[in-house]
């Protein structure tokens, strides 16, 4: 992996919602959006999520799913919900995150299949600007 330009595209931004039906039938009926999927359950990750598929890319609503959820602290925070992170695809997870370390940032978790299916790690936002990063390996069928 190049240790220049490794970013890859913006794949989506993460916006955590109180209510993921309310969400989807916002962007559905004020704004027209008709490519938006049903909401599923990551359990591993603690939340449930959507995505509202747009030209440009994707926005991933996400909801706290279980008692432990990683985005309940967020919304107790933003009871409206607001956006969470973004996130960013690159080539190789494990060489983006080892690299990361390197250039001293704290990588959050070790590598972990996300919503898309491929291994994603998150950046603390502290270390970037307060935005919460995630980096997310490329669907190796292009696939988003
Ligand atoms: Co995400």
């Amino acid at each position: 992996m190049s240790k220049d330009n490794f970013l890859g595209p913006l794949n989506h931004v993460g916006i955590a919602v109180p209510d993921i039906d309310a969400a989807i039938a916002m962007y559905r009926d004020v704004f027209g959006v008709t490519d938006i999927t049903e909401p599923k359950d990551l359990p591993p990750q603690g939340v449930s999520y959507a995505f509202v598929n747009l030209p440009s890319g994707q926005i991933e609503l996400i909801t706290p799913y279980g008692d432990m959820s990683p985005i309940s602290k967020f919304l107790k925070n933003n009871p409206k919900g607001g956006q969470h992170h973004i996130c960013f695809e690159v080539d190789d997870i494990h060489a983006a995150s080892l690299l990361m370390a390197e250039r001293g940032m704290r990588v959050l978790n070790e590598p972990r299949i996300g919503a898309h299916g491929t291994p994603v790690v998150f950046l603390h936002p502290g270390d970037s600007g307060g935005v919460l990063i995630e980096l997310m390996e490329t669907p190796k069928d292009g696939g988003h």
